[in-house]
């Protein structure tokens, strides 16, 4: 039986054990919602389907939606995907579609999801909800009004480094844990004599770019999930290069931050303080293993976690390394510490939320990564460019829709 919102007829779709959701697509012409969406998640589950718990196969079926016909055709064809749209309004008034799932650029989401919502469909969407908090805890508002399951991207929870990490707070491994620290970022190339590997508007605030407003409402599940909740932030957001070229190799000014640097005070559910500290920049050189990477320090250990791996170092196993100037360093740091197995199948972050809140549609179940989650992100978006702006530390209120 598929659970559905109110105004949502449920006449279909139960069959011998099998249940069929129609998902439609917005955005997949993107990075994200071609990449990582459609051809990492939904394509792989149309081939080999889902199975629930309880023995409900899932199947799905994509519906493509978009602004431009001749991409949205060659795309369809290109997967062999039958129906494709341009008008959204046609789409969610469809009683077959099932699912509304949004990675269009940020500024278009908030009134695609609204929409989606008060015409019954459960919503998937990519993060940042909205440009404004009070966009992000209204979409809240719509949902339960409109009695339906949302889910907001939270990949990075999904990654097998994470997901390792998390384990290793959950066993208690760190003892107390003391602080948290990250570092996220690369070059991203200005685009005249090679072409940028991101898209313009993510440097352009009017556009709904910008570092803070792009990775804080990541850092605030990360912390969240692996942690404890943010209680403050300090924060320095900046806009290290000002001039980048566009897609037509036209140069523009870069008129959002591509560097965020944060301090963040959270709270263990045991109570106790943790200090977090995250750099976000575009305008870095990496010289780690993985393009992201957290370490956490605690009592009784410590782990350092990227997308994939996780090493670790225990208490009895801490070497005492001596501060001395004058004697060139010998120790191997890297090599003192351990690889954390992964003892599962840890695949596709993206694929298994997808998996997740599929399931979660069909049992009726609320999505644990929901709009209010994705509103505490906007929230500590919000608040770290108040204190850069500011030059203040910023507390976080407690949200209700
Ligand atoms: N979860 C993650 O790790 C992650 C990473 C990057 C981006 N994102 C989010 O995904 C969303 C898409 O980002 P992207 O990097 O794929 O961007 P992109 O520019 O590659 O894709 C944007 C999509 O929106 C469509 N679109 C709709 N209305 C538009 C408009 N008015 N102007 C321009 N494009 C419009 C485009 O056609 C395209 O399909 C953003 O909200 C971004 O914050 C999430």
């Amino acid at each position: 039986m598929l659970a559905s919102g109110k105004a949502h007829s449920s006449e279909k779709r139960s069959d011998m054990g099998t249940t069929k959701l129609t998902i439609a697509m917005n955005g997949v012409t993107g990075r994200m919602g071609y990449r990582q969406h459609l051809l990492r998640s939904i394509l792989p589950l149309r081939e080999e389907g889902l199975t629930l718990a309880d023995g409900t196969r899932v199947e799905v079926e994509p519906i493509l939606v978009g602004r431009r016909p001749e991409t949205l055709a060659a795309l369809a064809k290109q997967h062999g995907i039958a129906r494709w749209e341009t008008d959204l309004a046609a789409v969610l008034a469809d009683p077959q579609v099932d699912i509304y799932f949004d990675a269009q650029v940020t500024s278009q989401r908030k009134a695609a999801l609204t929409a989606a919502m008060q015409a019954g469909k459960h919503v998937f969407t990519e993060k940042p909800t909205a440009e404004t908090l009070e966009e992000a805890v209204e979409l809240e508002r719509v949902r339960a009004a409109a009695g339906v399951t949302a889910g907001v991207v939270h990949d990075k929870l999904y990654l097998p480094g994470l997901v390792k990490l998390r384990r290793l707070v959950e066993e208690g491994f760190f003892g107390r844990i003391l602080s948290l620290r990250g570092e996220f970022g690369y070059w991203v190339f200005e685009g005249d004599h090679q072409p940028a590997q991101r898209p313009s508007w993510n440097y352009r605030k009017q556009d709904g770019g910008g570092m803070t407003i792009d990775m804080f409402c990541h850092w605030n599940y990360v912390m969240e999930g692996i942690i404890g909740k943010v209680e403050a932030v300090t924060a320095k957001a900046v806009t290290h290069i000002p001039t980048r070229w566009d897609e037509q190799g036209q140069p523009y000014e870069a008129t959002a931050d591509d560097a965020a640097y944060g301090i963040f005070e959270l709270r263990t559910p045991q109570g106790d303080p943790v200090i977090a500290q995250i750099n976000s920049s575009w305008a870095v050189r990496v010289h780690r293993d993985e393009l992201v990477e957290f370490q956490i320090d605690g009592t009784h250990g410590s782990a350092v976690a990227g997308l994939f791996s996780c090493v670790a170092q225990q208490r009895a196993h801490t070497p005492k390394p001596v501060w001395n100037p004058d004697i060139p360093t010998t120790e191997r740091f890297r090599e003192q510490w351990l690889d954390v197995p992964a003892n599962a199948d840890l695949t596709n972050g993206f694929r298994a939320q997808w998996e997740e809140f599929l399931s979660d549609v069909v049992t009726g179940r609320p999505h644990r990564y929901d709009l209010l989650s994705a509103a505490r992100g906007v929230q500590l978006a919000e608040n770290g460019l108040k204190s850069s702006a500011e030059g203040r530390r910023i507390e976080m209120e407690a949200l209700q829709a």
